[in-house]
């Protein structure tokens, strides 16, 4: 492939990765937009591959790791729960990082390129340098994210004492070993710096993801996310790949304005977060969700038949669901009784908190497969209001978005995040298996209130037993 051909398709993959993230943003455009992202990234591999760059001997070697990579890949996205999306992701994201490291110190001992000033030398040196710190932070942080996310690591922020002066003390480090790696001239020499900073780098994120709170994960996950398009982009540097530069900063200032939206959903400091310690004082959290937290009074107990008796005499019903609608698949289902319940005139409506579930837009992807109309799909702020005058709120799976701890308990560790006001319905109806918390470890006063009542068991199977009782 000539190099203006490569340039042309290089440029229509940007144009088309620009399309597809615009067409993410809307449910109504997501397909759209992922096809879109499908086939810009067609295009850039195939430029790429036989592009002017690749000798005819290189590219046996690329189709072989192709290969190979695909077929984990395919594997992997075959065998992948629906809930298990964010820990994939979060994987996926320490290969990112792994590559810009591993391109780094390919760079760095590869003496082909000639460079005809020394300023130019040392431009390549300093990406090198950032490439590698980017990318160490984005691969350890994302393997931790990915042990906390599924629940292998546990919830609770680990506050290492002095932890500030910690960071301080390691980004001192860096920009001194910084220093001394322009400074050499031969690559032996280079490779001290350059492996110091490696291994504080990589430590620097396991510190940053360990310090951060379960309630926190979702900036940190977004935050990450960030990070992968920045290693991606300092890759494109190192490799003088203008397609690469590109697609990284756009996946890492969209990451960067994701974790912005974030923040201000939770109510957080970005730079608190950052630094770590936020969501500190929850007890471990598992995971999946489901630590166990003590409970703290007298529930009332209701069965599938009477949730169908309440649903059946509301005028006004707010379905609020949670990452467990994810866990039991019970979208369908949820999808049939509001169905059944606007035909019979009932004015059913979601409330979306923005981080429901385990990822950003969870809820609204699942009820878009369901076939949920999305103007009666509400966010938070859209919805929270109306709940004095809503009948029946109806919780499916959610615990920690619904916490009015967040309100009224300053203590708890997810005080000041916004939380759906479910509770102010005449009647909460809350759909879980157990007394378990929820992602973030704490207990929930909302099971406890006089007007709430608890639906136990599977949320796809008390759900049919409901669109049962409503159809009987
Ligand atoms: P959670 O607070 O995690 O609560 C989910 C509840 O679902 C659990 O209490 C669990 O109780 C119940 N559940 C699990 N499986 C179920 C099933 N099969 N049937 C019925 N119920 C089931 O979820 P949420 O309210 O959606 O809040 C999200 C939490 O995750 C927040 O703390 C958020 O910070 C965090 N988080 C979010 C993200 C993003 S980006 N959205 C990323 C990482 C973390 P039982 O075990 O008793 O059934």
């Amino acid at each position: 492939m000539s190099s203006s051909l490569a340039t042309v398709s290089y440029i229509g993959a940007t144009i088309l990765f620009i399309l597809s993230l615009g067409g993410l943003a809307n449910p109504e455009t997501a397909r759209r937009g992922n096809l879109f992202g499908i086939v810009g990234m067609a295009i850039a591999v195939l430029a790429t591959v036989f592009g002017p760059r690749v000798t005819p001997a290189g590219i046996p070697w690329i189709v072989g790791a192709l290969v190979i990579g695909g077929a984990i890949g395919l594997f992997a996205a075959k065998k992948v729960q629906m809930t298990q999306m964010p820990e994939l992701v979060a994987l996926m994201h320490s290969l990112v990082g792994l590559a810009a490291c591993l391109v780094g110190f390919a760079s760095y001992v590869d003496t082909s390129t000639v460079f005809p000033t020394e300023a130019e030398k040392a431009i390549h040196e300093v990406e090198i340098y950032l490439g590698i710190l980017i990318g160490a932070v984005t691969f350890s942080g994302s393997l931790i994210a990915f042990g906390k996310l599924s629940g292998k690591i546990g919830g609770k922020p680990l506050l290492l004492p002095g932890r500030h002066l910690l960071n301080l003390a390691g980004l001192l480090v860096v920009i001194w070993f910084g220093r001394e790696f322009l400074r050499v001239h031969d690559i032996q020499a280079g490779m001290t710096p350059l492996l110091v900073m490696t291994v504080i780098s990589l430590l620097f994120g396991v510190h940053m993801v360990m310090a951060i709170g379960g309630a926190d994960m979702p900036v940190v996950v977004s935050m990450l996310n960030s990070y992968s398009g920045w290693a991606a982009a300092a890759t494109g540097f190192m490799l003088s790949n203008d397609l690469l530069i590109v697609v990284g900063a756009l996946v890492g200032s969209s990451g960067a304005i994701l974790s912005y939206i974030m923040c201000r959903a939770m109510n957080r400091n970005f730079i608190s977060v950052i630094a770590g310690g936020f969501g500190g004082g929850a007890p471990a959290a598992k995971g999946a969700g489901g630590g166990a937290a003590e409970p703290q009074g007298e529930v009332t107990a209701v069965s599938a038949v009477e949730t169908a008796e309440l649903l059946r005499e509301a005028k006004n019903v707010v379905i609020v669901p949670g990452y467990g609608m994810a866990v039991a698949q019970a979208q369908h289902t949820v999808y049939e009784i509001t169905k059944h319940l606007r035909e019979k005139g009932v004015n059913v409506r979601f409330g979306i908190h923005p981080v429901a579930g385990r990822m950003p837009g969870h809820m609204n992807v699942l009820l878009a497969e369901a076939k949920v109309p999305y103007d009666i799909v509400l966010e938070m702020d859209e919805i929270n209001d109306d709940f004095p005058e809503t009948d029946v709120s109806m919780v499916i799976g959610a615990n920690d978005i619904v916490n009015p701890a967040a309100q009224d308990d300053p203590t708890s560790p997810i005080a000041g995040m916004p939380v759906l006001e479910v509770w102010k319905a005449k009647t909460s109806i809350v759909m879980k298996r157990s007394m378990a918390s929820g992602y973030a470890g704490v207990d929930n006063p909302l099971f406890y209130k006089e007007n709430n009542r608890m639906l136990f068991g599977d949320a796809k199977k008390m759900l049919d037993e409901v669109l049962a009782a409503l159809r009987g």
